[in-house]
């Protein structure tokens, strides 16, 4: 009886607006070129000033840094790139004292080689840890099966000691934990206990939908693809080495630990093609499973305003009554600034960009920089850091050119660091970057503040019902209701004026300087509208 009482733990979550934070690239402050948690401390009141209710560090363990941290090696440490425990514990009452939420990125599909339990597990085939990874004698002396990495090649290793392989579905510096040995399950929920307990409120987690392998090992069906491939790494639809069914239990028993803590979760599920937001939604369970999950098919639109309603449609019913989240970008893919420019269009559509991702019904996540309309950075060759990149070169160009240091201001390098930065900073830092885009009362900057203060001052946009009001084919309209406030909003993703539809109401927010709600909207207009049901 006792383990069916579930804790009700609040939803300050879904109100939340979270912005991802790259550590490495945010703000150096001890002048070796990497960003650090003191660097982030020293730029807390820019958070507040911006108007976000938490922040998501990618990861900070220690780790070789094979994958830029994506490979831990001890989890309940600080690497000391980063800073210590110390930095730690300060940030964490920073962002608190100024009600700023904490996410860590909690990775434990795999862990680095180098982790006490991989070093125990691959030193005998009689090791107490040796069933914490996935080991296998192979077949004929080849690998037991065709799984590839998801970063391309075999996903098994031999291992000279033991004359065995091991699976990574990642880098081999990334072997992935056996999560099907209840003794791995307990570490790791005892070290996930050890950051709740020091206060962080919650995790982004790492490929959650790759925990789980099938039992038998089959082999994965392959697939066709072109030259064209974005991402020409992936090769096989991973039918059995993700997305088992083993992971909703779980992740059950994950969320009633973080409920007793009033903590949050966020997935990301990794799926052959762009996105899926069907096994996505899968993962939040009857809003037992995870908190929320990331939809990928929202980064992989073009600029149409029908595209981009289908996809939100999609997704939004695909989570039915569980809470979505809204992302246009993130440490793994171009920036949305890139993606859409558009000669002499570029800034409008990042204001469009942006006023869907703040009054779309979901929990928004920004990732930084994107404020002040961030592009890919160039990086050569002889720059890259990013594994992906320099295996790929110069078929794709890796994930470096969305890491690159933020811009805070026209000083060297951007005022991101007084040594030499890790990635290239952008070189047109100068024209933009977060001193510039405050002292312009027009800026991206301002656009993204103006709609987050407007987000907090009305819950219609935070929790509110959504409805598509208006199906044209460059606009995008919907209604989000609560109580009595209903808010219209229309976005105008072509350059061209279109009819407004009847509309009624005040005018809360406007890019253009309308002042009645006459005639068409305007090339790339974003118009809100708020009205309230009793007026009506
Ligand atoms: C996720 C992360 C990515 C990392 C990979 C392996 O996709 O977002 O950055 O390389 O997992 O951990
Ligand atoms: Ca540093």
């Amino acid at each position: 009886m006792q383990n069916s009482i579930r804790i009700i733990a609040s939803n300050w979550w879904k109100e939340a607006v979270v912005y991802q934070i790259y550590p490495r690239s945010f703000k150096d402050a001890n002048g070796d070129g990497i960003g650090d948690l003191a660097g982030i401390f020293s730029k807390v009141d820019y958070l507040t000033e911006l108007g976000v209710d938490a922040v998501w560090l990618s990861p900070i363990n220690t780790s070789p840094m094979f994958d830029f941290g994506y490979d831990i090696s001890d989890y309940r440490a600080i690497d000391p790139v980063f800073g210590s425990m110390a930095d730690f514990d300060a940030l964490v009452a920073a962002l608190h004292k100024r009600n700023i939420r904490l996410l860590l990125d909690l990775v434990v599909n795999h862990t680095s080689h180098q982790h006490p339990w991989f070093v125990e597990s691959r030193a005998s085939r009689e090791s107490a840890k040796r069933d914490w990874y996935i080991w296998h004698n192979g077949k004929k002396g080849a690998p037991p099966n065709n799984w590839q990495s998801v970063f391309g090649g075999s996903a098994w290793e031999w291992d000279e000691t033991t004359e065995s392989y091991y699976l990574h579905s990642f880098l081999k510096e990334q072997p992935d934990l056996n999560w099907r040995n209840p003794q791995v399950k307990d570490a790791v929920f005892a070290d996930i206990e050890f950051w709740l307990q020091k206060g962080v409120d919650g995790f982004r987690l790492d490929v959650v939908n790759c925990y789980y392998k099938d039992q038998q090992f089959r082999d994965n069906p392959l697939r066709l693809w072109g030259w064209r491939h974005p991402r020409p790494y992936e090769l096989q639809h991973h039918v059995h080495d993700m997305s088992q069914p083993e992971m909703h239990p779980l992740l059950r028993d994950l969320r009633q630990l973080l409920d007793k803590y009033d903590a949050t979760s966020v997935g990301e599920v990794l799926v052959d093609f762009s996105g899926d937001p069907e096994l996505a939604a899968g993962y939040l369970g009857r809003d037992d499973e995870l908190h929320m999950t990331f939809d990928f098919t929202l980064l992989d639109q073009k600029w149409d305003a029908k595209a981009m309603a289908n996809v939100l449609r999609t997704w939004l019913n695909a989570c039915g009554e569980n809470w979505p989240t809204l992302a246009f970008n993130n440490h793994d893919r171009s920036r949305s600034y890139t993606r859409y420019a558009k000669r002499g269009e570029s800034s409008q559509r990042a204001k469009i960009l942006a006023a869907l991702l703040l009054t779309m019904k979901g929990t928004p996540y920004l990732y930084y920089g994107e404020e002040i309309g961030m592009k890919d950075g160039s990086v050569s060759r002889a720059e890259m850091k990013d594994p992906v990149g320099i295996r790929y070169w110069p078929l794709a160009q890796g994930r470096d050119p969305a890491r690159t240091p933020m811009l805070w201001d026209d000083s060297a390098n951007g005022g991101f660091t007084s040594g030499t930065p890790w990635l290239p900073v952008n070189d047109d830092f100068a024209g933009r970057n977060v001193a510039s885009e405050k002292n312009d009362p027009t800026s991206l900057w301002h656009w993204y503040r103006e709609l987050l203060s407007l987000r907090k001052q009305h819950a219609a946009l935070r929790l509110g019902d959504w409805k598509e009001i208006y199906g044209g084919k460059d606009v995008f309209a919907y209604r989000r209701t609560i109580g009595n406030e209903s808010i219209d909003v229309f976005l105008n993703f072509s350059a061209k004026p279109v009819t407004l539809p009847p509309v009624e109401g005040k005018i809360l927010l406007s890019n253009c300087s309308r002042h009645e709600l006459q005639g068409a909207l305007t090339g790339h207009e974003i118009l809100m509208v708020q009205s309230n049901a009793v007026a009506r």
